[in-house]
């Protein structure tokens, strides 16, 4: 049997053990513990400014709370992990320390707004250090793509080599995503940051409160509207989680093209010796482990929205103890992001770009077919005559171990007679990058005009 609860009463307050290790929450949430001191400490604040409590209660409370995080954060106080969660924790540890005062703080106050507010509280500040972490990404991104502005390499469709690009422009791909995923995380906290403390239980309380007060102190835009819905929202893990889960998406993908490009197939890339593993049997390997381990454990951040919308779905209002499963799947996502965030970055940085054999793949494969065609199409062929002919003029090639570059006018012109010499500079591959004039295309004023953008939002 375990010790007497806070709630004994109305009940013995003596679960069997077995059922106070279940139901108990500590070693996931006291990672909060910032946040519920910092939390109460607004409460009391407001507590004593609304006379419910006295100012001299207050400043014990303030002082007994600020004893408690100095002492945690010096490694001085440890967590018990006896206690049911973090805000039982550190309400008994006051207590403890000054007395029956502590008591007093949980007045107009219930777990069921403190873990929403903690929560709410702990992932806007994760979400600032994502952002921070996505930044530095894009920073290594904007540095690869500077130094290889002028690298042609195969752009693909289907896996299937399509057309020249350079590789900057390859990279800038993902800087716009991650452009957008920022966007996402900014949005899901704008919702995130409202203070559902003062919702109580679930119906408000009978105290005077001043729920704007608490809010303000606490750094929040606002207070939830419904007290309700205060207490039983985690739409803002959910969105969080899901920003989280495209996020990782991104680097998964990423990361699955690095793993393809450090192939001895592609060789596009060589990563640096850190960033790998060798194997225990075959010498000659380098393994991009990191890599694989981003594409890998994408699984487990959609699998935690997954499992916390599943959590959700079925959830009569208001609170449900169904939800304190909502800390672990979230945190982990939180931790997994910046794990991958924090690899992806030097591994991108230190990776080694193999200009030639992007530019020898990039000369195999038709790759400026599209370019044939486009001269036949600017010399009064319609496109799908154009498009035929090269498509024989192709099969022509490849029967006889030829590719475009090296095929002769007069054979050319066995196909077309529009064909004549300046067909040659049409499909040169830089001449075919260059071309590439639209807006947000692989020329080099468009793919400046990326990177002029890149730098400017990271304030480079
Ligand atoms: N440990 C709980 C959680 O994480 C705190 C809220 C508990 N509220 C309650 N009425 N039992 O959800």
């Amino acid at each position: 049997m375990a010790s007497e609860k806070l709630w004994a009463g109305r009940t013995r307050g003596r679960p069997e053990r077995a059922a106070d290790d279940f139901n108990s929450s500590i070693s996931i949430d006291c990672r909060m513990f910032r946040q519920d001191i910092a939390g109460s400490a607004a409460h009391a604040a407001m507590l004593a400014r609304q006379g419910i409590i006295s100012q001299d209660e207050y400043e014990k409370i303030k002082s007994g709370l600020e004893g408690i995080l100095t002492d945690l954060e010096a490694g001085r106080l440890e967590i018990d992990q006896e206690a049911e969660d973090i805000h039982m924790f550190v309400e008994a540890e006051l207590t403890r320390r000054i007395g029956e005062t502590g008591k007093k703080l949980h007045t107009a106050r219930s777990r069921n707004d403190q873990v929403a507010l903690d929560l709410r509280m702990y992932l806007r500040d994760e979400a600032d250090g994502i952002i921070s972490l996505i930044k530095q990404l894009m920073g290594a991104i904007l540095r690869q793509a500077e130094a290889n502005l002028d690298v042609i390499m195969p752009g693909y469709t289907h896996l299937q080599r399509a057309q020249p690009i350079v590789f900057a422009h390859h990279m800038l791909a993902y800087a716009a995503m991650l452009e957008r995923d920022i966007d996402r995380i900014c949005d899901a906290v704008k919702r995130m940051n409202l203070s559902p403390l003062g919702s109580c239980a679930l119906a408000g309380t009978t105290h005077d409160a001043d729920r704007e007060l608490t809010a303000e102190l606490l750094g929040f835009s606002g207070i939830t509207k419904n007290s309700i819905d205060g207490v039983s929202d985690r739409d803002f893990c959910l969105e969080l989680m899901s920003a989280l889960s495209i996020l990782m998406m991104h680097l998964s993908r990423l990361a699955e093209e690095l793993i393809l490009w450090s192939s001895w197939e592609f060789g596009f890339v060589e990563l640096d010796d850190g960033y790998t593993t060798g194997s225990s049997i075959m010498p000659q390997k380098k393994n991009p482990d990191m890599a694989e381990l981003v594409r890998g454990k994408t699984g487990r951040v959609y699998g935690n929205l997954v499992s916390l919308l599943t959590t959700m779905k079925g959830l009569p209002l208001a609170y449900n103890k169904d939800m304190q499963e909502d800390k672990k799947e979230v945190f982990e996502s939180v931790d997994t992001v910046r794990a991958c965030l924090s690899i992806m970055e030097p591994m991108i940085a230190t990776m080694k770009v193999n200009r030639e054999r992007m530019h020898a793949a990039a000369q195999e494969g038709f790759i400026n077919a599209t370019d044939l065609a486009d001269y036949l199409t600017k010399r009064g062929l319609p496109f799908r005559s154009a498009y035929r002919t090269v498509g024989e003029i192709v099969a022509y090639a490849m029967k006889n171990q030829k590719v475009l570059e090296t095929l002769t006018l007069e054979e050319y012109k066995s196909f077309c007679d529009l064909f004549e010499a300046d067909l040659y500079s049409e499909i040169d591959l830089s001449n075919c990058v260059a071309k590439r004039v639209s807006a947000g295309g692989t020329g080099p004023d468009s793919v400046a005009a990326q990177l002029k953008w890149l730098r400017e939002y990271l304030g480079k």
